[in-house]
């Protein structure tokens, strides 16, 4: 018997009973209830806010877009980095003047920023409007909270913390028809020594992999073409639920098993964790039919004695030989990272074994972030802080030279007819429409609204460091 950490079906129950409680109170309210949802930090966040949603169309509620109409707000934090965090707090510092305008508006503060103690004092003492907190593990406590608040009538900061578990069952609200995002396991056990997620969300649990194939496979059956599986290292998927022998059904099993339902649609995944990126997992990829050929592999950095220091697990040469492998038995793959500069010690030449890396790797796209100490991990105790000034001057550089990578890497797609996702109208230029290639690169043509959700095959006509330019095929 394999181990699954499963929220039980009783609490499930009582969830629902919940859900039921705060819909009869909306209705005999007599007026329709809004609720308002802002989102800050990864994709995870977003997924949890799609469930979010979920259970407050359950609970009645209908969406709306602007804070003012609403009479829920709930806004899903992040605090992987400090300035995730400052601008949730100005957020949530805004909405003191909409509590004071309609007494009745209920504002909750959930996700990784207020799973740390020291945030939840701040919202408790300083943000005294806030009606209640919980964490990014009992999202599913969300129409629990509403009823208690009402009823106790007390501000409620005690989530029930460290209840590290798996909720089934909650219906996400999709933000796309043709997108979709999907969890397959929860939390992370790597401690990478700058990082705050294990400690904001808690130890690895993975989802049943039924529980996910059907997801997929009533995502597929809806229409959805581009769906991305999530988890804070997805290569540790099902490490947490051995069989009594020992036996571990991994990431390599859940795709391959995936890439079997039919239809038309790419299969995308992420974050993956270069210690244990398989060869297993890469051949998975390589045979399949649905599964993007592009992978995000975070580097972090390009010094082996930092990447120690972060306790990363590989150096750089088992990444190179990964990469190697994944180009070998995958041409066509796009490969992304990220990186950090300016971590605690970092010296120049650390620095240039990045640079280095960068140029030896040449990915198609790095995200690249300035270190930003972290309350409570290891590194933020660490002597040898950056200096601000050193760490973006870091940032410009790394930059500069990724961005010809970028540009580089971009061009032999020029004159090729490549698969494009049209996403819809792009938010930057006027009548021109965005989408994403297989390897999740930007697109960029003159389109039209029947080409929101479509597969498009389009002639690339110029290629640019951010995005391809192209044409619809006549
Ligand atoms: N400072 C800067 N970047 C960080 N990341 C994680 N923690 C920190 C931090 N303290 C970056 C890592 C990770 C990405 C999601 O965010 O590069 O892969
Ligand atoms: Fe953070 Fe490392 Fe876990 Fe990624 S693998 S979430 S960087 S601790």
């Amino acid at each position: 018997m394999k181990q699954y950490k499963l929220v039980s079906e009783s609490e499930m129950i009582k969830h629902s009973e919940y859900i039921k409680k705060v819909r009869a109170m909306n209705t005999a309210s007599g007026e329709q209830k809004y609720a308002y949802i802002q989102t800050f930090g990864c994709q995870q966040n977003v997924a949890d806010s799609e469930k979010i949603a979920g259970m407050c169309v359950s609970m009645g509620y209908k969406l709306c877009n602007e804070p003012a109409d609403a009479d829920l707000i709930v806004v899903n934090t992040c605090a992987i980095r400090e300035h995730a965090e400052k601008r949730a707090l100005s957020i949530i510092g805004q909405y003191k003047h909409l509590k004071a305008k309609k007494p009745s508006l209920m504002i909750a503060v959930c996700g990784c920023m207020v799973a740390q103690e020291h945030r939840r004092n701040d919202i408790k003492f300083r943000y005294p409007y806030v009606d209640f907190i919980f964490g990014a593990s009992s999202l599913f406590r969300l129409p629990q909270l509403i009823v208690e608040r009402i009823e106790k009538k007390k501000r409620l900061y005690c989530p029930e913390e460290n209840e590290y578990l798996v909720a089934e069952g909650i219906p996400a609200e999709r933000e796309s028809t043709f997108k979709a995002w999907v969890s397959v396991m929860y939390g992370c056990n790597n401690f990478c020594t700058y990082c705050i997620v294990p400690y904001v969300r808690g130890r690895e649990r993975s989802r049943r992999p039924e529980d996910i194939i059907s997801e997929v496979r009533e995502l597929v059956k809806a229409g959805y073409k581009d769906i991305t599986l999530l988890g804070q290292n997805v290569n540790s998927y099902g490490k947490d639920a051995k069989g009594d022998g020992g036996e571990v059904y991994d990431f390599a099993d859940l795709l391959a098993d995936i890439d079997k339902i039919e239809g038309d649609y790419y299969i995308r995944f992420m974050t993956s964790h270069p210690k244990d990126a398989s060869k297993k997992l890469i051949d998975v990829i390589a045979s399949s039919r649905h599964i993007a050929h592009q992978f995000h592999l975070p580097m972090q950095s390009g010094s082996d004695e930092i990447l120690k220091r972060m306790n990363r697990r590989y150096d750089t040469k088992k990444y190179m030989e990964t990469v190697e492998y994944m180009r070998e038995k995958i041409p066509d793959i796009t490969i992304s990272s990220d990186i950090i500069v300016g971590f605690p010690g970092e010296t120049e030449e650390d620095f240039h074994g990045t640079l280095d890396m960068l140029s030896r790797v040449r990915f198609d796209m790095v995200y690249s972030f300035i270190y930003s100490p972290r309350k409570g991990t290891p590194a933020a105790e660490m002597e040898e802080q950056i200096d601000d000034k050193i760490k973006s001057e870091r940032f410009d550089r790394l930059l500069a030279l990724q961005n010809e990578i970028s540009y580089e890497k971009n061009q032999p797609l020029k004159d090729k007819v490549i698969k494009v996702l049209c996403d819809g109208r792009s938010k930057n230029n006027d009548g021109v429409f965005s989408g994403r290639s297989e390897g999740n690169k930007i697109v960029l043509f003159e389109g039209n609204d029947f080409d929101t959700g479509k597969f498009l095959d389009l002639k690339i006509t110029r290629a640019d460091t951010f995005a391809l330019y192209g044409e619809k095929l006549k």
